[in-house]
């Protein structure tokens, strides 16, 4: 199981300070992967705390090109040289804010394999394809534009738009049947299993639920992230899950 942390734009260095404080006294299992996506000016000062544990870090987002004339870019080259494992590609709220393309996100996620960082491809329908019974085409749609043709490990995470940071959730079969229909949509890509998070308002309390959908491999967490409370919350019912299954 992956806990997978978007801490977006936000917390100051003290706020990292006092959250690693507490975070590090939380009783890690091994059978959870925790990785926290720090803005990027904060990721090595990130790293450095959280030497000798087993928290990993990744960067929020990256370039397709590993150095040159690219100002206020950030090569996936120097994400892997300073220590980070992941990186976030494709962000609904990048690809809304920024305009970045499936195109650009799947260059970027090509890129970011051959420094071996692990790429987490977000895709997500917005409330007006949800409406229009269209998200199955438009994911779809996503999803062969975004992702790398290469046979390498990366995650996808469904993250519906109309869920971030609202609060409303998909209902479990709407959550198992997108993510049935992502995992084989990328094995006719692919020919290879993937693993598929959900991220939208994951909380203290809704993780119980959303972990009783059997193909949720993960969740990708925004705002419940940001406070230590919450995501030692979190963190507890996912390591309960893990030790039941
Ligand atoms: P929230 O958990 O705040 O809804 O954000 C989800 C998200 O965008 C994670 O990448």
């Amino acid at each position: 199981m992956f806990i997978a942390a978007n801490w977006k734009m936000n917390l100051k260095k003290s706020d990292i300070k006092d959250f690693l404080y507490f975070l590090k006294k939380n009783d890690f299992s091994n059978k959870i992967k925790l990785c926290i996506f720090p803005q990027s000016i904060y990721l090595s000062y990130l790293i450095d705390l959280l030497e000798n544990t087993s928290v990993l870090v990744g960067g929020q987002n990256c370039y397709y090109e590993l150095s040159g004339p690219f100002t206020g870019e950030i090569s996936p080259e120097c994400l892997k040289d300073i220590g980070c494992n992941y990186v976030i590609l494709g962000h609904s709220e990048r690809r809304t804010h920024f305009k970045e393309s499936s195109t650009h996100v799947k260059m970027c996620a090509e890129t970011a394999l051959k420094t071996s960082l692990t790429p987490i491809i977000c895709v997500g329908e917005s409330y007006e394809d949800r409406m229009n019974n269209e998200e199955l085409n438009f994911i779809e749609n996503q999803i062969y534009h975004s992702i790398p043709n290469i046979e390498e490990n990366f995650y996808i995470a469904y993250e519906p738009i109309w869920s971030i940071g609202t609060g409303s959730i998909p209902t479990n079969n709407q959550i198992f049947k997108m993510h049935d229909h992502i995992k084989k949509i990328a094995f006719s890509i692919l020919k290879k299993d993937i693993k598929v998070l959900y991220g939208g308002s994951v909380s203290p309390n809704n993780i119980d639920e959303i972990l009783k959908v059997s193909n949720v491999d993960g969740v990708l967490i925004g705002g419940a992230s940001l406070k230590i409370k919450d995501f030692l919350a979190i963190y507890g019912s996912v390591a309960k899950h893990v030790n039941n299954n």
